[in-house]
Formats: structure tokens, C-alpha cells, sequence
């Protein structure tokens, strides 16, 4: 048996490569960023750095790889699927203002920060109770395994090119689109 198999949820999907538990996992991992770049005894630029990346590859593969299939699904509300998009451009824009703020600790920094955790806090909470919950409800486990391994290959192919650089987050802001 596949060792990375006999880690199970408990609706039977496997936690290696579920997209329910991979989307969850950058969610706490940008929560735990969160905490470095309000903390003074922390690298804060290499904080934000990651966070960056992380934030604009998660989003991209959520957008080319999951919130295509849910669409799809007549029991989701195609509302909803906006809904994340549009919060997607928000914290993108969030992000942006954040990197064009100075030197980490400064006041400006400091605001620019708070909008950024306010905006992204929001979205994820929004999205683990909308979109998670109806992938929860509505997609079965072994399609739960592969719309994780296309997220997984589409969020480190994007993360190959460092897509938080700020000249990337411009041109991303700029196309209005995650
Ligand atoms: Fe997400
Ligand atoms: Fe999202």
C-alpha cells in the first residue's frame, strides 16, 4: 500500500493529495505568515516574501484548477465562485500596497499590513464555508484526489517563477484577474 494512503480524512479522501485538505493546509500556512510578519523579532520582509508567493500561486490554482470543476456542479452557486474571484482581486490589491510600503514596521507598513490580513482572514473563512464545504459535500472522494494533484502541479509550477515578485503582483492587480 502507498504509505502517503494511509493518511486518511475522516470522509475516506486521502490527506496527501485531497484538494479540500491541500486548500486548507496553505490557508493555515498563510495564517501562520501572518504571525511572522507582525512580529518584530521575526524576518519580516522573508515572511512577506513567501506569503507572496503563496498567496498569488494558491489563488491562481484555485482559479485554473477548482473553481472551474465546482462551476460545473449543479448544487454550487455560481455566485459563489464569483464571489471568490473578486475576493481573489482584493487581496491581490492588498498584497500590492503592502509591498510598495517600505521597510517592514514603519506606520504605513503596519496599516498596509492590517488591510492585507483583514481582506485575505476574510476571504478564507468565506471560502471554508462556501466553496470548501460543497466540495465537501458534493465531490467525491477519488475526485477530491485528482482535482488535488492537478492544484498541487498548477501551485508549483506557479511557484517555479516566484509570482509574489512585485512586478508580477502590478501586472496581475493591473489584468484585473487572479
Ligand atoms: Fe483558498
Ligand atoms: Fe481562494
Amino acid at each position: 500500500m502507498d504509505r502517503t494512503e494511509t493518511v486518511r480524512t475522516s470522509d475516506g479522501a486521502s490527506a496527501a493529495d485531497d484538494v479540500v485538505e491541500l486548500i486548507l493546509s496553505d490557508h493555515r500556512a498563510m495564517e501562520e505568515l501572518f504571525r511572522e510578519m507582525r512580529s518584530v523579532e521575526a524576518d519580516r520582509t522573508g515572511a512577506l516574501r513567501r506569503f507572496a508567493d503563496l498567496l498569488i500561486a494558491h489563488s491562481e490554482a484555485e482559479e485554473s484548477d477548482v473553481y472551474p470543476v465546482l462551476r460545473r456542479l449543479d448544487d454550487v452557486d455560481d455566485d459563489e465562485v464569483e464571489h471568490g474571484v473578486h475576493e481573489h482581486a482584493e487581496g491581490n490589491k492588498a498584497l500590492l500596497a503592502l509591498l510598495d510600503a517600505g521597510e517592514p514596521g514603519g506606520a504605513d507598513w503596519d496599516a498596509k499590513l492590517e488591510s492585507l490580513v483583514e481582506a485575505v482572514t476574510h476571504h478564507l473563512d468565506e471560502e471554508e464555508r462556501s466553496l470548501i464545504n460543497d466540495a465537501r459535500e458534493n465531490v467525491a472522494p477519488a475526485k477530491r484526489r485528482e482535482l488535488g494533484r492537478a492544484f498541487a502541479r498548477a501551485r508549483r509550477d506557479r511557484l517555479a517563477s516566484a509570482p509574489g515578485r512585485v512586478e508580477n503582483v502590478r501586472r496581475v492587480v493591473a489584468a484585473g484577474t487572479v
